[in-house]
């Protein structure tokens, strides 16, 4: 079962909608948001929460590489890999990230800070190449700018 911090935040999105199920992303943003990942077992709460069968909800969160079922970290890069920042030169990109922070992609800093995920498209294609650190949004402008930027995560 949730706690009851995370219960009332997972009540509120499921009231909002006319049928419970519709909740279901915001609800499992809430618990990667909660967790820093999508643990296995709050699967088959949320399901009851949503009425829905538990392989839907295994289904959802298999689909989307946003949600994150594995190893949990502070912050998740998403680097987006698919084409427009591929020819936007993303190697470079994971290139520092890897230079940076010396994991590579999948896996997380020894101190559980950061971890890095390949992602499809995030929406940002005339930014490309683009990487979010959570919730947050950046374009790639050389590896000194992304240092910066990750210095700014605590
Ligand atoms: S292709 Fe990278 S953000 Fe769309």
């Amino acid at each position: 079962m949730f706690e009851k911090g995370l219960l009332e935040k997972l009540n509120a999105h499921i009231n909002y909608f006319p049928r419970k199920e519709q909740a279901i992303l915001l609800c499992l943003h809430e618990i990667q948001d909660h967790y820093g990942y999508i643990p296995q077992e709050t699967l088959k709460p949320l399901a009851d929460l949503l009425e829905v069968p538990l392989n839907h909800v295994e289904q959802v969160v298999a689909f989307y590489d946003m949600f994150d079922r594995e190893t949990p970290a502070k912050y998740r890069i998403r680097v987006c890999v698919s084409v427009v920042c591929h020819f936007a030169k993303n190697k470079e990109l994971i290139k520092a990230l890897e230079n940076i922070l010396k994991i590579r992609p999948g896996e997380v800093t020894p101190d559980g800070k950061f971890k890095i995920v390949p992602v499809q498209c995030l929406g940002a294609c005339s930014e490309a190449p683009v990487f979010m650190i959570n919730d947050d949004t950046y374009k790639f402008e050389g590896e000194e700018k992304l240092n910066e930027i990750l210095s700014r995560y605590t």
